[in-house]
């Protein structure tokens, strides 16, 4: 499977790589394509057609000069490509199970909660290229076809962005507004970092570089991305939940814009609320937020063992429908209960239990169901534990 190993062979191990390059340095590497085979097997990637095919989502594509741009669905961004429009298909993993267990292996390396990792998409034709702007995510760039050349320079004007930027032009009306200067430098700092690439070359990409690049020859490059979620994301999730638990936060500021006698009772009142938050923060579960950091499915609490009830009994039926199938489960005491599943690499997960004997780990769930999203696969389990196909079981041995 290829993991950080695998992308900079012959330049940086693993470990070298976390301790040099990772997570503030950018870093270009030629090598051959040869030791990228599994991720160049994937059919999506062979071709182009396929790859349009199989993405069921509007493509985004753009012009020479980048001034138009248009979204567009399947065969007609190959027409537009070859017209010399760039052609970008973000979050390719939701339709191409193959990518799945390149990315969770390459969480795996960095250190990076599950789930974290999603792949992009990009064939440029000769003479194009992105013009300097620098994203929020870290990337891998992996080329698999075609040369480019790629420029790095450091980003002076933010640390840790939320949101990417482009060279001249000022923060969106997003989140940056609150931490990012109130305009971009007009050029491009001067580059840190210049390498011509070829297929089997790889670029790591951090979060927040300036970066742009110049295409030499028709090229397609995928782009495995790592989302740097935010602390802030995974307290306020938590604060949310807390206030909601209580009436008084779910209420609306009725007649906030009403009389000014009713207006400064509304105050009163928002101001005792407010001054209940500290009192609230205290009551944050922190074993919630670390399972989120994690990015663990709720039912996959990394303090479980599971184990299959063997009075239960599971079936895998196919659907009328094509490309879907239904998993029945019977158990004497729960009934019988189904569930449809659309999701190809959700049989993996299913193939994998079938054969499991004794108990298990979350973690052992996870990898098996690797390929799948976070929210797929708690579903998926949330069905298992329900009629008790599943059990849980926990640590000192006591059931669920
Ligand atoms: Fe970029």
């Amino acid at each position: 499977m290829v993991g950080l190993n695998t992308l900079f062979q012959g330049k940086v191990s693993a470990d070298e790589f976390l301790k040099k390059y990772w997570p503030n340095h950018p870093l270009i590497h030629q090598a051959p394509i040869g030791r990228l085979d599994s991720i160049l097997s994937i059919p999506e990637f062979q071709s182009l057609e396929v790859l349009v095919d199989s993405y069921k989502r509007p493509i985004s594509t753009w012009n020479r000069d980048g001034k138009m741009t248009r979204e567009v669905k399947g065969r007609e961004a190959i027409q537009l490509y070859r017209k010399g429009w760039t052609i970008y298909m973000a979050k390719v993993d939701r339709f191409i199970p193959g990518i799945g267990p390149v990315l969770r292996r390459l969480e795996k390396d960095l250190g990076l909660r599950w789930g974290a990792g999603f792949c992009n998409a990009f064939a440029s034709k000769a003479g194009t290229g992105a013009s300097p702007h620098f994203d929020y995510a870290w990337g891998f760039s992996v080329q698999l076809r075609g040369t480019k050349t790629w420029y790095f320079s450091k980003n002076t004007s933010v640390v840790n962005p939320t949101t990417g930027g482009a060279i001249g032009i000022a923060p969106g009306d997003d989140d940056s507004r609150h931490y990012a200067p109130p305009s971009y430098p007009k050029k491009m700092p001067k580059p840190a970092l210049v390498q011509k690439i070829g297929p089997g070359g790889v670029v790591f990409n951090p979060r927040g570089w300036w970066h742009r690049t110049v295409t030499h020859q028709d090229s397609f490059a995928i782009d495995l991305e790592m989302d740097p979620r935010p602390w802030a994301d995974y307290a306020l999730n938590e604060l949310r939940r807390l206030l909601f638990q209580r009436e008084e936060w779910r209420a609306c500021p009725l007649g906030i814009r009403g009389s000014e006698k009713h207006q400064a009772s509304i105050q009163r009142h928002a101001k005792n609320l407010m001054n209940q938050l500290p009192m609230l923060v205290k009551n944050i579960d922190f074993d919630s937020v670390w399972s989120q950091a994690m990015g663990l499915p709720e039912n996959l609490d990394f303090r479980w063992r599971f184990k299959k009830d063997r009075k239960a009994k599971a079936i895998l039926k196919s659907n009328k429908k094509p490309g879907s199938w239904i998993i029945e489960i019977r158990h004497p005491e729960t009934g019988r209960t189904k569930l449809k599943i659309v999701d190809r690499e959700l049989l993996s997960l299913w193939n994998w239990l079938e054969e499991r004997e004794g108990n298990f780990t979350g973690d052992q769930l996870l990898e098996a169901a690797a390929p799948a999203s976070a929210a797929a696969i708690e579903e998926v389990i949330r069905f298992f534990l329900e009629p008790q196909y599943l059990r849980r079981i926990r640590a000192d041995g006591e059931r669920d």
